[in-house]
């Protein structure tokens, strides 16, 4: 009897999926090591059993932070309550079994959703404004690191102060080398480039111990 009720209940969920959106800014990753999403992916997961446990996690990249589980007005975002809002996020079928009105939710093909929110972290941000976009993107590096300059082969690239969202995007442009850097260090490889200590072929921008290289280091940090 066991068995056959067993049965019933894997054909219920045969269906459904889950749909895991990651927006720039992170990534969600598994306890269980299964699963990984990376920014910009949607993951889809079969959940076909009543054996499913898993717990996500989002992990913000440097210089974001981890916001919110979304929530859909459609009532299909998981972990979005307020009072799940907070990653890790376990999700489990074995409790379903007792709630026949959730097992026939999660019949046929619906899908549910696992959507990260990430922000930008302010702090980072100011600082770049306050410290790093003047004194150092716009006077020290922008004649090479921009389209059609020197470097515009390189993994950094500015915009120039005429175009509106141009803090963001050179902020974020030092966020995308941190990453494309993955474990190497960003504050040692941005600082030990500007002033030439590790070959630059654009030469030495920045005086060693200077307090421009203390700033970028500072920042730099911050996004690490
Ligand atoms: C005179 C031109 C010039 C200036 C000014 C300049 N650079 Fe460069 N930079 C280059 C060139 C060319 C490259 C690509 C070749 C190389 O890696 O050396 C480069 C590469 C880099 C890289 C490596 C990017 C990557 O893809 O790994 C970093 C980091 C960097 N520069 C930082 C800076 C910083 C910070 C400033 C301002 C303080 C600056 N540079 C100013 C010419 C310049």
């Amino acid at each position: 009897m066991r068995i056959i009720a067993t049965l019933f209940l894997v054909t219920l969920l045969a269906g459904c999926k889950l749909h895991i959106i990651v927006p720039v800014g992170g990534t969600v990753i598994t306890a269980s090591g299964i699963y990984t999403c990376l920014a910009g992916q949607v993951c889809e997961i079969d959940v076909v059993d009543l054996l499913f446990d898993e717990t996500f996690t989002a992990v913000p990249d440097g210089g974001y932070l981890f916001d919110r589980w979304k929530k859909r007005s459609d009532g299909r975002g998981f972990c979005a309550p307020s009072s799940t809002r907070f990653s890790p996020c376990r999700l489990y079928t074995s409790f379903y079994s007792n709630f026949p009105a959730l097992l026939a939710f999660l019949d046929t093909e619906d899908v549910f959703y696992l959507e990260p929110v990430f922000i930008l972290d302010a702090d980072a941000l100011q600082y770049f404004t306050d410290n790093i976009s003047e004194a150092i993107v716009h006077d020290l590096c922008i004649d090479c690191h921009v389209a059609g300059g020197d470097a515009d082969f390189s993994g950094l690239i500015f915009v120039a102060k005429s175009q509106a969202n141009h803090l963001t995007i050179n902020h974020q442009a030092f966020i995308d080398l941190g990453k494309a850097l993955g474990d190497d260090d960003l504050s040692d490889y941005v600082t030990g480039m500007a002033t030439d200590q590790i070959f630059h072929d654009g030469g030495v921008q920045m005086q060693p111990g200077s307090q421009e290289v203390q700033d970028l280091e500072t920042y730099a940090n911050m996004l690490e």
